[in-house]
């Protein structure tokens, strides 16, 4: 990749080609919990939040019908910062008024008072505060940055959309990063075998709910000839998956094989839900999705969502949980660069470990991602194989560039009838026949679908196992590399 092409992919403030491709998408601009005066007691009076989304400043607020609304920070009038608006009383009529001039505005941007205007002015029908939709999904306040006047696509029908709140969390944490490389953590699944080797193996049947961050490494109830075998155990012996993808309507869906013995077959199944979302399993009864959303071209947050397909979450122990490794009010991990991300040198001596926090594995991906610099610089790498789902991933995101400039719809973008239609996608972890591991898969995907409580049973399998089978994806790295 050369130096031109990896300032294209990476580069996402107003007016770049890959920040207009990004304003083609539904965007979480903050956790609803953030404005839980439980959770923030300084939002109890004033919910209003300044917040920083594919590098442009904003502020985000309730008003006082109950309305969301996402303004421009920057005042229409001189400029003044509006998140330290007033927010108007019903009383009042709402909106939020600009402290220097009392200019007022409604959470749609309509100017309401010009107040220090003479008697009868008619200012205010010409001005207009920038304002983007908001949504409110699923745990999080999502927010469509596209051009002004054009309208939003509607959400797609995945899981993490149509799943209940009493089987939904939602968090989020900040990596000082570009957001493309936090996403290729994602869609590597070769790294599984590495970066997280050492964690201990949780005890089968610690998941869910009560699983710490350590979930996804003691997920799966596997078992050869009856020994139990942690997916960590797995990941950690057999090192060198088969991996291979497909392309879906939404963006690839992944598979990494690890041949175990002649019968057996340990199989994962993963989705890159484009541009930047991966879907993983975290255990048999419950996914994560996750999206890594630019704040600028070096700072990205990841927002998990989790979704069970059995019992209802414990939110309040989830939180709790993520809340030792991560500081509110703005979700800054307490390890990274400035304490060398909580590495000891003579813990990775003598231990079989990396020498980083050992019960946060968001740690071991902050580090991965952190470490390569704000922006990585693809020009000094050298992908390889196992890179192979990664590489795709780039030609597709630079054709969605070329698409959007030339004025197409970008990739997984879709009118009310389809996006509908956009379920699931399914993931699965687990240890398969070696024979038939396609379809046993789709299977057992299936069959936690008809077994959850919630109606998940509108996701059909995306792709055949026969499509898996006869459609094997070739790939040769020195195609990126050239
Ligand atoms: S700058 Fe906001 S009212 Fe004047």
């Amino acid at each position: 990749m050369n130096a031109e092409q990896n300032e294209r992919l990476t580069r996402i403030t107003p007016g770049t080609p890959c920040g207009q491709l990004m304003r083609q998408y539904w965007q979480p601009a903050a956790l609803v919990d953030e404005f839980n005066p439980a959770i923030d007691p300084r939002l109890k009076n004033r919910p209003v939040k300044a917040v920083t989304l594919l590098g442009q400043e904003m502020v985000l607020f309730k008003d006082a019908s109950g309305d969301w609304g996402l303004l421009d920070r920057d005042c229409a009038h001189r400029g003044a910062d509006l998140s330290f608006g007033r927010l108007g009383s019903l009383a009042e009529g709402g909106g939020l008024r600009c402290p220097f001039h009392g200019w007022k505005f409604a959470a749609d941007g309509r100017c309401l008072e010009t107040p220090a205007e003479p008697a009868g002015s008619k200012l205010c029908q010409h001005v207009k505060q920038r304002s983007y939709p908001v949504i409110e999904k699923s745990g999080a306040l999502f927010a469509w940055l596209g051009d002004e006047g054009t309208a939003p696509p509607p959400l797609p029908a995945f899981d993490c959309f149509t799943a209940p709140a009493s089987h939904s969390f939602a968090f989020k944490g900040l990596w000082n990063a570009n957001w493309l490389q936090a996403f290729e953590v994602g869609i590597d699944p070769a790294h599984r075998s590495f970066l997280p080797r050492f964690l201990p193996d949780a005890p089968l049947g610690d998941i869910g709910q009560k699983a710490s961050v350590r979930h996804v490494h003691g997920a799966g109830a596997h078992a050869i000839a009856g020994e139990p075998w942690p997916m960590a155990r797995i990941m950690r012996e057999f090192a060198q998956p088969d991996i291979s993808f497909e392309s879906t309507p939404w963006g690839m869906q992944l598979t990494a094989l690890r041949p175990m013995t002649e019968q057996l077959t340990h199989v994962r199944v993963t989705n890159a839900i484009f541009p930047a979302t991966f879907v993983m399993p975290l255990s048999e009864t419950m996914t994560l999705t996750q999206m890594h959303v630019p704040v600028d071209d070096t700072h990205t947050y990841w927002y998990s969502f989790f979704t069970s397909f059995a019992d209802p979450l414990d939110r309040e122990s989830m939180r709790a949980q993520r809340q030792q490794f991560i500081s509110l009010p703005d979700y800054i991990p307490k390890a990274g660069r400035h304490n060398a991300w909580g590495f000891i040198a003579q813990e990775q001596l003598m231990t079989p470990s990396l020498g980083l926090a050992e019960d946060a594995i968001n740690v071991h991906d902050q580090w991965a991602v952190e470490s390569m610099g704000a922006i990585q610089d693809r020009t000094r790498e050298h992908l390889a194989t196992s890179d192979k789902a990664i590489a795709a991933n780039r030609r597709v995101l630079l054709n969605a560039i070329a698409t959007v400039q030339a004025g197409g719809i970008a990739p997984g973008v879709a009118d009310a009838a389809v996006a509908a239609q956009r379920t699931g996608p399914d993931t699965l972890d687990g240890i398969a026949p070696a024979a038939n591991w396609a379809e046993w898969w789709q299977q057992a995907a299936q069959a936690k679908r008809d077994a959850a409580p919630w109606d998940a049973a509108l996701a059909t399998p995306s792709l055949s196992a026969a499509d898996l089978l006869e459609a094997p994806v070739r790939y040769s790295p020195h195609e990126e590399a050239s």
